[in-house]
Protein backbone atom coordinates (compact mmCIF):
# COMPACT_ATOMS: atom_id res chain seq x y z
CA UNK A 1 0.00 0.00 0.00
CA UNK A 2 1.13 3.55 -0.54
CA UNK A 3 0.72 6.82 0.92
CA UNK A 4 2.09 10.01 1.46
CA UNK A 5 3.44 11.91 4.05
CA UNK A 6 4.65 15.79 4.66
CA UNK A 7 6.90 16.38 7.44
CA UNK A 8 6.62 20.18 8.26
CA UNK A 9 9.96 21.08 10.01
CA UNK A 10 11.42 24.50 10.98
CA UNK A 11 13.53 25.13 7.66
CA UNK A 12 11.82 23.01 5.42
CA UNK A 13 8.33 21.50 3.96
CA UNK A 14 9.13 17.63 2.74
CA UNK A 15 6.68 14.77 1.77
CA UNK A 16 7.14 11.82 -0.50
CA UNK A 17 5.11 8.63 -1.85
CA UNK A 18 5.47 5.79 0.48
CA UNK A 19 5.29 1.90 0.52
CA UNK A 20 4.24 2.00 3.90
CA UNK A 21 4.82 -1.91 3.53
CA UNK A 22 8.59 -2.09 3.06
CA UNK A 23 9.36 1.99 4.53
CA UNK A 24 11.07 2.74 1.24
CA UNK A 25 9.91 6.24 -1.07
CA UNK A 26 8.49 5.73 -4.25
CA UNK A 27 10.39 8.20 -6.59
CA UNK A 28 11.76 11.69 -5.03
CA UNK A 29 11.30 13.15 -2.20
CA UNK A 30 10.31 16.55 -2.68
CA UNK A 31 11.34 19.86 -0.40
CA UNK A 32 10.10 23.30 -0.34
CA UNK A 33 11.51 26.39 2.35
CA UNK A 34 9.35 26.28 5.09
CA UNK A 35 7.75 30.03 4.48
CA UNK A 36 8.42 32.78 6.94
CA UNK A 37 6.32 33.69 8.98
CA UNK A 38 5.07 30.07 8.83
CA UNK A 39 1.54 30.94 9.20
CA UNK A 40 -0.69 27.97 8.81
CA UNK A 41 -2.60 29.74 5.50
CA UNK A 42 1.50 29.28 4.63
CA UNK A 43 2.19 26.30 5.69
CA UNK A 44 -1.00 24.63 4.04
CA UNK A 45 0.12 26.41 0.68
CA UNK A 46 3.34 25.28 1.15
CA UNK A 47 2.09 21.43 1.70
CA UNK A 48 0.03 21.91 -1.56
CA UNK A 49 2.70 22.49 -3.86
CA UNK A 50 5.15 20.05 -2.51
CA UNK A 51 2.02 17.08 -3.05
CA UNK A 52 1.15 18.76 -6.58
CA UNK A 53 2.68 15.74 -8.39
CA UNK A 54 1.74 13.16 -6.44
CA UNK A 55 -1.19 10.89 -6.97
CA UNK A 56 -4.06 11.67 -5.80
CA UNK A 57 -6.94 9.52 -3.61
CA UNK A 58 -4.30 8.41 -1.44
CA UNK A 59 -4.32 8.56 2.17
CA UNK A 60 -1.83 11.57 3.32
CA UNK A 61 -0.77 11.89 7.10
CA UNK A 62 1.07 15.18 8.11
CA UNK A 63 3.53 15.64 10.54
CA UNK A 64 4.38 19.23 12.61
CA UNK A 65 6.13 20.89 15.35
CA UNK A 66 3.54 20.69 17.66
CA UNK A 67 1.76 19.04 20.49
CA UNK A 68 -1.70 17.83 18.33
CA UNK A 69 -4.72 16.58 20.07
CA UNK A 70 -7.82 15.44 17.78
CA UNK A 71 -6.51 17.58 14.23
CA UNK A 72 -5.91 20.49 16.89
CA UNK A 73 -2.54 22.19 17.23
CA UNK A 74 -2.11 23.15 20.75
CA UNK A 75 1.09 24.99 21.31
CA UNK A 76 3.79 26.19 18.33
CA UNK A 77 7.40 26.26 19.36
CA UNK A 78 9.09 27.12 16.86
CA UNK A 79 6.07 28.07 14.27
CA UNK A 80 3.97 31.08 14.31
CA UNK A 81 1.54 31.15 16.95
CA UNK A 82 -1.37 31.04 14.94
CA UNK A 83 -0.88 27.60 15.36
CA UNK A 84 -1.81 27.62 18.83
CA UNK A 85 -5.13 26.30 19.08
CA UNK A 86 -5.63 26.15 14.83
CA UNK A 87 -7.91 23.35 13.47
CA UNK A 88 -4.74 22.17 11.56
CA UNK A 89 -6.43 18.76 10.56
CA UNK A 90 -9.82 20.80 9.08
CA UNK A 91 -7.05 23.37 7.52
CA UNK A 92 -4.87 20.88 5.83
CA UNK A 93 -7.93 18.49 4.64
CA UNK A 94 -9.76 21.72 2.98
CA UNK A 95 -6.26 23.04 1.79
CA UNK A 96 -5.03 20.07 -0.20
CA UNK A 97 -8.33 18.70 -0.91
CA UNK A 98 -8.80 15.43 0.65
CA UNK A 99 -8.48 14.11 4.29
CA UNK A 100 -5.32 14.14 6.19
CA UNK A 101 -4.01 12.40 9.56
CA UNK A 102 -2.51 14.84 11.84
CA UNK A 103 0.50 14.27 14.18
CA UNK A 104 3.48 15.37 15.64
CA UNK A 105 6.62 15.02 13.76
CA UNK A 106 8.36 13.96 16.15
CA UNK A 107 5.54 10.98 16.85
CA UNK A 108 5.29 10.61 13.29
CA UNK A 109 9.65 9.75 13.53
CA UNK A 110 9.13 7.55 16.26
CA UNK A 111 6.16 5.20 14.50
CA UNK A 112 8.94 5.09 11.28
CA UNK A 113 11.76 4.03 13.74
CA UNK A 114 9.47 1.44 14.78
CA UNK A 115 8.12 0.25 11.41
CA UNK A 116 11.25 0.15 9.25
CA UNK A 117 14.15 2.02 11.44
CA UNK A 118 16.16 1.56 14.17
CA UNK A 119 13.29 0.98 16.59
CA UNK A 120 11.76 -2.40 14.83
CA UNK A 121 11.53 -5.35 17.05
CA UNK A 122 13.10 -3.61 19.79
CA UNK A 123 11.44 -4.68 22.88
CA UNK A 124 10.83 -2.63 25.65
CA UNK A 125 10.92 1.22 25.82
CA UNK A 126 12.51 3.36 23.20
CA UNK A 127 12.92 7.15 23.22
CA UNK A 128 13.95 9.18 19.86
CA UNK A 129 14.96 12.53 20.01
CA UNK A 130 14.84 14.65 16.97
CA UNK A 131 17.62 17.03 16.77
CA UNK A 132 16.98 19.48 14.74
CA UNK A 133 15.53 23.71 15.02
CA UNK A 134 13.59 21.96 18.01
CA UNK A 135 14.12 19.20 20.34
CA UNK A 136 11.61 16.58 19.89
CA UNK A 137 10.74 13.47 21.12
CA UNK A 138 8.92 10.27 20.47
CA UNK A 139 8.23 7.03 23.35
CA UNK A 140 7.52 4.09 21.96
CA UNK A 141 6.95 0.65 24.37
CA UNK A 142 7.16 -2.50 22.91
CA UNK A 143 6.14 -0.68 19.29
CA UNK A 144 3.07 1.12 20.63
CA UNK A 145 3.88 4.69 20.50
CA UNK A 146 2.71 6.91 23.94
CA UNK A 147 2.23 10.50 21.84
CA UNK A 148 2.45 14.25 22.57
CA UNK A 149 5.87 13.91 24.64
CA UNK A 150 7.45 17.22 24.68
CA UNK A 151 10.79 16.08 26.54
CA UNK A 152 12.36 19.44 24.54
CA UNK A 153 10.98 21.14 26.82
CA UNK A 154 12.03 19.57 29.89
CA UNK A 155 13.59 22.19 32.26
CA UNK A 156 17.60 22.00 32.58
CA UNK A 157 19.56 24.50 33.58
CA UNK A 158 16.49 26.31 34.12
CA UNK A 159 15.77 26.45 30.89
CA UNK A 160 14.02 24.32 27.91
CA UNK A 161 16.48 21.38 26.87
CA UNK A 162 15.98 22.30 23.49
CA UNK A 163 17.62 25.92 24.06
CA UNK A 164 20.67 24.23 25.20
CA UNK A 165 21.00 20.98 23.12
CA UNK A 166 19.30 21.40 19.97
CA UNK A 167 21.06 20.92 16.49
CA UNK A 168 20.48 24.53 15.31
CA UNK A 169 21.92 25.66 19.18
CA UNK A 170 25.47 23.68 17.99
CA UNK A 171 24.82 25.86 14.33
CA UNK A 172 23.81 29.20 16.10
CA UNK A 173 26.93 29.36 18.80
CA UNK A 174 29.51 27.49 16.62
CA UNK A 175 29.79 25.31 19.34
CA UNK A 176 32.74 21.58 19.25
CA UNK A 177 31.27 18.38 18.97
CA UNK A 178 32.56 18.18 22.47
CA UNK A 179 30.82 20.71 23.48
CA UNK A 180 27.57 19.73 22.23
CA UNK A 181 28.12 16.15 23.45
CA UNK A 182 28.18 17.42 26.53
CA UNK A 183 25.23 19.56 26.54
CA UNK A 184 23.50 16.32 24.74
CA UNK A 185 24.53 14.36 27.27
CA UNK A 186 23.12 16.68 30.14
CA UNK A 187 19.77 16.51 28.59
CA UNK A 188 19.88 12.73 27.86
CA UNK A 189 20.59 12.25 31.35
CA UNK A 190 17.81 14.12 33.07
CA UNK A 191 15.44 12.23 30.49
CA UNK A 192 16.83 9.15 31.78
CA UNK A 193 16.76 9.79 35.22
CA UNK A 194 12.65 10.17 34.74
CA UNK A 195 11.94 7.72 31.85
CA UNK A 196 14.86 5.26 32.33
CA UNK A 197 14.39 4.08 28.60
CA UNK A 198 15.93 0.36 27.58
CA UNK A 199 16.82 2.25 24.06
CA UNK A 200 17.94 6.09 22.94
CA UNK A 201 17.95 6.74 19.12
CA UNK A 202 18.92 10.01 17.91
CA UNK A 203 17.76 11.54 14.28
CA UNK A 204 17.21 14.67 12.79
CA UNK A 205 19.45 15.88 10.25
CA UNK A 206 22.56 16.23 11.86
CA UNK A 207 22.21 12.20 12.81
CA UNK A 208 23.75 11.85 9.24
CA UNK A 209 27.22 13.20 11.36
CA UNK A 210 26.48 10.48 14.01
CA UNK A 211 29.74 9.17 14.52
CA UNK A 212 30.89 12.32 15.55
CA UNK A 213 28.90 13.01 18.57
CA UNK A 214 27.46 9.69 19.90
CA UNK A 215 30.70 8.09 20.91
CA UNK A 216 31.30 11.35 23.21
CA UNK A 217 27.96 10.94 24.56
CA UNK A 218 28.40 10.16 28.45
CA UNK A 219 24.89 8.84 29.47
CA UNK A 220 23.77 5.26 30.91
CA UNK A 221 21.28 3.87 27.85
CA UNK A 222 22.59 2.74 24.90
CA UNK A 223 22.22 5.43 22.39
CA UNK A 224 21.94 4.83 18.34
CA UNK A 225 21.58 7.08 15.24
CA UNK A 226 18.00 6.57 14.03
CA UNK A 227 18.34 4.29 11.29
CA UNK A 228 15.90 6.15 8.73
CA UNK A 229 17.86 9.60 9.72
CA UNK A 230 15.67 12.61 8.19
CA UNK A 231 12.90 10.28 6.48
CA UNK A 232 11.88 8.89 9.80
CA UNK A 233 9.11 11.44 9.75
CA UNK A 234 7.63 11.46 6.51
CA UNK A 235 7.77 7.65 6.44
CA UNK A 236 6.35 7.53 10.23
CA UNK A 237 3.60 10.09 8.87
CA UNK A 238 2.35 7.62 5.75
CA UNK A 239 2.13 4.60 7.99
CA UNK A 240 0.42 6.28 10.53
CA UNK A 241 -2.48 7.83 7.50
CA UNK A 242 -2.67 4.48 6.26
CA UNK A 243 -3.31 2.92 9.77
CA UNK A 244 -6.06 5.82 9.82
CA UNK A 245 -7.85 4.50 6.34
CA UNK A 246 -7.80 1.22 6.99
C1 LIG B 1 8.08 21.15 19.66
C2 LIG B 1 7.75 19.69 19.44
C3 LIG B 1 8.49 19.20 18.21
C4 LIG B 1 9.96 19.51 18.31
C5 LIG B 1 10.73 19.09 17.07
C6 LIG B 1 9.57 21.34 19.74
O1 LIG B 1 9.88 22.68 19.93
O2 LIG B 1 7.49 21.61 20.88
O3 LIG B 1 6.36 19.53 19.29
O4 LIG B 1 8.29 17.81 18.09
O5 LIG B 1 10.18 20.89 18.53
O6 LIG B 1 10.29 19.75 15.93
Amino acid sequence: MQAIGIDVGGSGVKAALVDVGTGEFVGERVRVRTPQPATPAAVVAAAREVIAEFPVGLPVGVAVPAVVLDGVTMTAANLDSGWVGAPARDLFSEGLGYPVTMMNDADAAGVGEARHGAARDVAGVVLLLTLGTGIGSALISDGLLIPNTELGHLQVRGDDAEHLAASAVRTAEDLSWTEWAARLSEVIRAIDALLWPDLVLLGGGVSRKADKFIPLLDVRPPVLAAGLRNAAGIIGAACLAADASG
